[in-house]
């Protein structure tokens, strides 16, 4: 019994160890991985993962290794420990296989990448964030204590882990200094084959494959696009016997971290086996990467900001040119030699704001130096002339201020007032005091249905004017020479008072002494037949002036005009032919009909014979002018004699006979200039 008892004893105890063993077995198997080594996770909804750090599954499904915010990690593990050894020494065979899609903020800047890792535990505290990819530390990376196989997506190059660029797939082992690395891309398929060049931070989703093939200790990672198949020709293909590396017993699972950029990790799907490839991720159930977020928000930059930052750089451009175009409309020339003459300059936007900007209705006329515009000030609401002179130099441009200023302190109740000048480019304008009723040649030539003049009136305005010119001539504290007397530049107040304008200006135009650029500046018919030869303005040029305004006044005709049958005639000719008739009366306007003071129009007619006499000599001063007119003292009598008649018809043609044709008379002004005309040609 004892020998049998024995036996029995024995097989009991051998089926009970069997059982055990067995027992022991499926234990060993069910606490190393409920799930036989083998998963497969077609997106992370309801998956038990275990996450750290900024790992965390997003309500989509997607596990979101990090999530954008810098230097952080995060960790991701599948909970349970899968069983690598074969029960000895060898790890066997496994296959990974997982989709991810890195998003950056930039589109080529991102960091750090993905680590697929296999690891004996999964706390990862120690391990730092940025390029050590929350896998190791400065302390432990590539220690062979670490027990790591990882297979790297790099982002970013790291001179220290000897990374080749900063998109590329490496084999890891137990450190960031990759075993075998490559490129990020894969080798197509069949005849058209060959690499394609994959980026890491495409903001599409790839997929990758990890074999470990146990019997040749062949590993192959591989990368493909998730609309390609896994291609046949691995990425990267390393011999390493990972016996050495991965414990018996070991998680497997992912990490990630960020560094100075706004980059999120993104694992989509995950499938896993021992002894066999990795089951067929669904491609299709996957979570989709997000739009919104930073590729979507950078799309609303890429979009929104640009139009949004045109606009206001548009808004602003607009602004700028207002800014720039109303400095502009209202730029003025200041130079310092002007500051003393600062109370007289008006600022240039007033006088623009008094015209409506020199708008042509507020145009009063044109003369030969420029446009003469109405306005009033603003702020006072005094009615103003302004004159827009133009001038091409700044030439003289200083010395005529300095005088048009000094012109302003003529005061003369026949004289227009000057009230200020102000300067601009190339531009000069002078503001005046507003006659309200014009100019006296309107009222001679009967035009704009100005009423005819009465004897009284104009005899008045001969001696108004007769006055203002004894004042620039004589009484003022320096002489000043008008140099442009004429009917034009007399103009009649709101009581009809005769008001000089006018002096000075032709000073611009006239360059003194230098012979060269001589110019005559007065207006053809009133100039004295000396200036076509010396071209010198005098007080007695003026006179001559004068003379010929007054028998255009007592006549009611143009210096020059045309007779009846067409022909050119000086009016001093046609009134000395008359008094050498004896017939001097039937000078006097027709308009008049006959009722005038004859013995006035015989004395102004005669002065004004006088005034134009073509010897300087002849002509009286204004002081002697303005006895006469007076009727202090007798006139002197005229010497008719043929040869002054000739004399003078032939002064009178001398040196502006050309002109004479080539200007009609009818035209109101001109600034003459005799040699210089012809040389600028
Ligand atoms: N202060 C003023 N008040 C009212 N009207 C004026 C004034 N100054 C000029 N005008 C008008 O503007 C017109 C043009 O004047 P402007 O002085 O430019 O020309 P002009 O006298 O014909 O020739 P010139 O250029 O030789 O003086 C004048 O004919 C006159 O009708
Ligand atoms: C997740 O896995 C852990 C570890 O295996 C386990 O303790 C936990 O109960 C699991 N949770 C769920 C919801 O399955
Ligand atoms: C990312 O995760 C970290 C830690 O979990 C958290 O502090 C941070 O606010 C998160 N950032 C974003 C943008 O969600
Ligand atoms: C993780 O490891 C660190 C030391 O590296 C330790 O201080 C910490 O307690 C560990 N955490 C867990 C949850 O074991
Ligand atoms: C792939 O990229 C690498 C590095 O950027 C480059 O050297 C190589 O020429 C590329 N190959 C192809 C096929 O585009
Ligand atoms: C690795 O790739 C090679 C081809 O390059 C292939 O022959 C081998 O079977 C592959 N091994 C595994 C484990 O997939
Ligand atoms: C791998 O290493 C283990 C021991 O570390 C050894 O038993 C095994 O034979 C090796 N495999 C190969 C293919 O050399
Ligand atoms: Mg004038």
């Amino acid at each position: 019994m004892t020998k049998q008892a024995t036996m029995l004893h024995i097989k009991l105890i051998s089926i009970i160890c069997f059982l055990l063993l067995g027992v022991v077995g499926a234990l060993d198997e069910l606490v190393a991985s409920d799930d036989g080594g083998q998963f497969v996770y077609s997106g992370f909804s309801g998956a038990n993962l275990t996450l750290d750090g900024t790992a965390t599954v997003t309500p989509g499904g997607l596990l979101e290794l990090t999530n954008g915010t810098l230097q952080l990690k995060g960790h991701a593990f599948h909970p349970t420990p899968l069983r690598f050894g074969n029960g000895g020494a060898v790890v066997r065979s496994f296959s990974a296989s997982f989709v991810f899609g890195i998003l950056s903020a930039y589109p080529d800047m991102s960091a750090h990448g993905i680590v697929f890792l296999v690891s004996p535990g999964t706390n990862f505290s120690a391990a730092l964030a940025s390029q050590y990819l929350g896998l190791v530390n400065v302390r432990n990376n590539g220690d062979a204590s670490n027990r790591i196989f990882a297979v790297e997506l790099d982002t970013l190059q790291q001179e220290e882990f000897r990374d080749i660029n900063d998109n590329h797939v490496g084999i890891d082992i137990n450190g960031l200094v990759s075993l075998r690395s490559s490129n990020a891309g894969y080798y197509a398929d069949g005849e058209g084959g060959g690499f394609r060049n994959l980026s890491l931070i495409s903001h599409e989703a790839m997929q990758v494959w990890v074999d470990y093939d146990a019997g040749n200790t062949q590993i192959n990672v591989t990368l493909a696009p998730l609309s390609v198949a896994k291609p046949v020709k691995p990425l990267i293909s390393a011999v390493y016997n990972l016996s050495s590396v991965i414990t018996d017993t070991a998680y497997v699972g992912f990490s990630s971290a960020t560094g100075s950029f706004n980059s999120r990790h993104y694992v989509l799907g995950w499938s896993f086996a021992m002894n066999g490839p990795a089951p067929a991720i669904d491609i299709a159930k996957l979570p989709k990467l997000p739009h919104e977020g930073p590729k979507a928000r950078s799309k609303v930059l890429e979009i929104v900001l640009p139009i949004a930052s045109a606009a206001v750089v548009l808004a602003m451009g607009i602004l700028v040119i207002l800014l720039v175009r109303r400095q502009k409309r209202y730029t003025e020339l200041r130079e310092d030699w002007e500051v003393e003459f600062g109370p007289h300059r008006f600022p240039y936007k007033d006088l623009h704001h008094a015209t409506q900007g020199f708008k042509n209705q507020c145009l009063l006329g044109v003369g030969g130096f420029g446009r003469v515009y109405k306005g009033v000030l603003p702020n006072s609401n005094v009615e103003v002339a302004i004159k827009r002179v133009s001038h091409d130099s700044s030439q003289g441009v200083k010395e005529f201020v300095a005088e048009v200023v000094s012109l302003g302190r003529l005061q003369h109740c026949n004289l227009v007032r000057l009230l200020g000048y102000c300067r601009r480019k190339g531009e000069l304008m002078l503001v005046y005091d507003y006659m309200s009723n014009g100019s006296l040649d309107k009222y001679l030539h009967g035009q704009d249905n100005k009423p005819t003049l009465s004897w009284a009136q104009r005899f008045q305005i001969i001696r108004d004017i007769a006055s203002s010119l004894l004042y620039l001539h004589e009484e003022w504290e320096k002489v000043v020479i008008h140099r442009d007397i004429k009917a034009s530049n007399v103009l009649l107040d709101k009581e009809m008072n005769a008001r000089l304008g006018d002096f000075g200006l032709a000073r611009l135009y006239d360059h003194g002494d230098d012979p060269q650029s001589t110019h005559v500046v007065g207006t053809i018919g009133y100039l004295a037949p000396e200036l076509g030869r010396t071209s010198k303005a005098t007080p007695l040029t003026d006179v001559f002036a004068f003379g010929t305004f007054i028998l255009e006044v007592t006549c009611g005709r143009r210096p020059i005009y045309h007779d009846s049958h067409g022909s050119q005639v000086m009016l001093v000719d046609w009134v000395l032919d008359h008094w050498h008739r004896q017939s001097l009366v039937d000078t006097v306007d027709m308009k008049l009909q006959d009722d005038f003071d004859v013995g006035e129009a015989i004395l102004v007619l005669k002065l004004g014979l006088l005034c134009s006499h073509p010897f300087i000599n002849s002509r009286p001063d204004m002081r002697q002018v303005m006895q006469y007119l007076k009727k202090e003292v007798h006139l002197p009598e005229l010497m008719p004699t043929n040869m002054s008649f000739h004399m003078l018809a032939l002064l009178q043609n001398d040196g502006f006979d050309s002109y004479v044709r080539s200007y009609p008379s009818s035209r109101g002004s001109i600034s003459t200039t005799t040699s210089s005309l012809s040389r600028r040609g």
